[in-house]
């Protein structure tokens, strides 16, 4: 059955003609064109597809498309701001916190949901926060470390922040 969806992404309004099974991964990618939230399984545990909903980390292969309707989605896309890249990507550039990128966005994603709560989390909140979440690559440590080193650059103290080869 088809429906009209209206909800805010990155905050433009988008209006699409959805299949009602639609899941939102599929509907920031294929209809929206958003091809930076990942799709990364069928069994919802790697949560590269976390986006925001209504400001909080969902990973948006549970969550249909109509529901989020007259709803806030935020993705990767809509991180940075007036052309200026966000800590956590900065952060992620810095201490190599990717290497094939494929969890990136969804890491990003809570990195930048975890900071607003907490901006100055230990590692362990940082591990907490990002266990939902699978990367392949990177051995986590220097995902870790790049959110510290956001925390660190946002809160103005980098320099005591040993980001390994961070400039
Ligand atoms: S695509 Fe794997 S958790 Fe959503
Ligand atoms: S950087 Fe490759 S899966 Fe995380």
């Amino acid at each position: 059955m088809s429906m009209q969806v209206t909800m805010s992404v990155n905050g433009e309004e988008v209006t699409r003609e959805i299949e009602g099974r639609l899941l939102l991964v599929h509907f920031l990618r294929d209809h929206l064109g958003l091809t930076g939230t990942h799709w990364g399984c069928d069994t919802s545990n790697c949560g590269t597809c976390v986006v925001w909903l209504d400001g909080e980390p969902v990973k948006s292969c549970t969550v249909l498309a109509a529901m989020a309707g007259g709803h806030e989605v935020r993705t990767v896309e809509g991180l940075e701001q007036e052309g200026e890249l966000d800590p956590v990507q900065k952060g992620f550039m810095a201490c190599h916190g990717l290497q094939c990128g494929f969890c990136t966005p969804g890491m990003m994603m809570t990195a930048r949901a975890l900071l607003d709560r907490n901006p100055e989390p230990t590692q362990s909140e940082i591990r907490e926060a990002i266990s939902g979440q699978i990367c392949r690559c990177t051995g986590y440590a220097t995902i870790v470390r790049s959110i510290q080193w956001a925390a660190a650059e946002q809160a103005g103290t980098r320099t005591s922040v040993g980001a390994g080869s961070a400039s």
